[in-house]
């Protein structure tokens, strides 16, 4: 297992591309099931998630050509030749789950492994089911598996719109229930759904492949279905994770750095909360720049929130950001129940951090220092990189490949600011 050294204490200066979004390009590939036609995305990152999902992909009867060099991926059901998403797949991405709908849409039929809990909380997939039972799929709960089908009682095996209304946002169960109603007999509306930019981007990839749909950004989305969707290009867009992540890297560190292909509306709460910690974020023409010269960083308190609110994906990383502020701040997690198990790892870099239900209370500290530490999970990994950067001393993190389901050449993209930061490959 690789692992990922840090020598802190050095200023971020220089650019830093930023890479097509993973979390939008799951679904967008999970789309492709619904045409017979080729199907191609563009600015797709060359990640462990993307390679995870097209092996399903394939299990189930696609051709996929991923070429990389090119952030490049062709993608072609013919037929679902094989509507089984076997859990040994399903177990490493949740994001799997987003199968079901597209499957159940075009043939009325599918077998979807149900994803196992994970680190970060029980992450059931309650709404998807009920969602997709509401339109008329019969479920069977099996061996951990759902055997779901279209009846023939129901528009001869097809899905039918329904108004269903989301008790809570949920990012994954809106992108499946949408791109189940594109092929649905009759309008579906959806409300009380998450207004998430990838929502947006696949509406806007779905669109193009001939499906109507309107409200995409808004708690309330319609989708008119249609009898087929054809093949189309789309490029996906920038993935405010990545950029969020390094954007808090300069914050952390000091310096002057641009991150580029990005877009301010993708990252409006967490420029908020740098603005409030007195770091600069300005939008320039090359991409935006956040500036911190010297000065201390005050302590902000955030709440994660769904779009737009302050991104879950966001707060390890700005819990790493408030270890070194300039007094107290708090961080509620009101998202997923266990997400601070970046807690300990950073408390052994001398960060100062009490837990109470979803609070963290974190007392700044004037410096962190280098310590040996372990990745959790996706986001809680790349926090451990950012304190690494700014602490006294070498940082180890392992189990780096949390780290690389999410981020595209994080070595290559912070060493060319000036980071000194190494992967070692294969450590123990
Ligand atoms: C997506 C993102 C993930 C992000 C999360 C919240 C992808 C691939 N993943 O995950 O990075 O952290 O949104 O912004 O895009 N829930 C249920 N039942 C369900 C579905 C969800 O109880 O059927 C709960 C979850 O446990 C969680 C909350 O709803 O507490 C939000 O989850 P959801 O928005 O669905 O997250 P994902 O789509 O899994």
């Amino acid at each position: 297992m690789d692992k990922i050294a840090v020598t802190g204490g050095k200023p971020l200066n220089g650019t830093i591309p930023v890479s097509g979004s993973k979390n939008a390009c799951l679904p967008l590939m999970a789309a492709s099931l619904l045409t017979d036609q080729v199907f191609s995305l563009t600015n797709v990152p060359d990640l462990a998630d993307i390679g995870t999902l097209s092996a399903l992909l394939r299990s189930l009867g696609a051709t996929v050509t991923h070429d990389a060099q090119n952030s490049r991926l062709d993608l072609h059901f013919a037929r679902i030749s094989s509507p089984l998403a076997h859990y040994d797949i399903v177990r490493k991405m949740r994001a799997s789950i987003l199968v079901l709908g597209p499957m159940l849409a075009r043939d009325g039929a599918g077998t979807v492994s149900l994803p196992g809990g994970c680190a970060i909380g029980a992450r059931p997939v309650d709404l998807h089911l009920k969602g997709l039972q509401a339109m008329g799929a019969t479920l069977d709960l099996r061996d951990g598996y759902v055997h779901a089908t279209v009846p023939r009682s129901v528009n001869g095996g097809r899905l039918r719109g329904v108004s269903f209304r989301f008790p809570f946002v949920s990012v994954g169960a809106t992108e499946n229930l949408m791109m189940a109603a594109t092929l649905a007999k009759g309008t579906t509306r959806l409300v009380n759904a998450a207004q998430e930019p990838e929502i947006v981007d696949l509406a806007r990839c779905l669109s193009g492949m001939g499906a109507h749909i309107e409200g995409a950004g808004t708690s309330t989305i319609e989708i008119e279905g249609v009898d087929a969707l054809s093949g189309t290009e789309h490029k996906v867009i920038a993935d405010r994770i990545e950029l969020g992540s390094f954007m808090i890297a300069p914050a952390i560190t000091g310096g002057d750095v641009t991150l580029a292909n990005a877009d301010m509306s993708l990252v409006g709460a967490l420029a908020e909360a740098l603005d409030a910690a007195d770091v600069s974020i300005s939008d320039t023409p090359d991409g935006i720049r956040v500036v911190r010269k010297n000065g201390t960083i005050k302590p902000v308190s955030i709440i994660t929130e769904p779009f737009p609110g302050y991104a879950t994906d966001l707060q390890a990383q700005m819990m790493a950001l408030m270890t070194l502020a300039d007094g107290i701040s708090t961080i509620e997690e009101r998202i997923f129940e266990n997400r601070f198990m970046h807690v300990p790892e950073l408390a052994r870099m001398g960060a100062k951090i009490d837990i109470n239900g979803g609070v963290a209370t974190v007392t700044g500290v004037d410096s962190l220092r280098g310590a040996p530490v372990m990745a959790t999970d996706l986001r809680a990994s790349i926090s451990l990189v950012l304190a690494g950067l700014a602490a006294e001393g070498e940082t180890v993190v392992s189990r780096v490949y949390h780290l690389d389901r999410g981020y595209e050449r994080v070595e290559e993209k912070l060493r060319a600011c000036g980071a000194q930061i190494e992967r070692i490959q294969g450590a123990d």
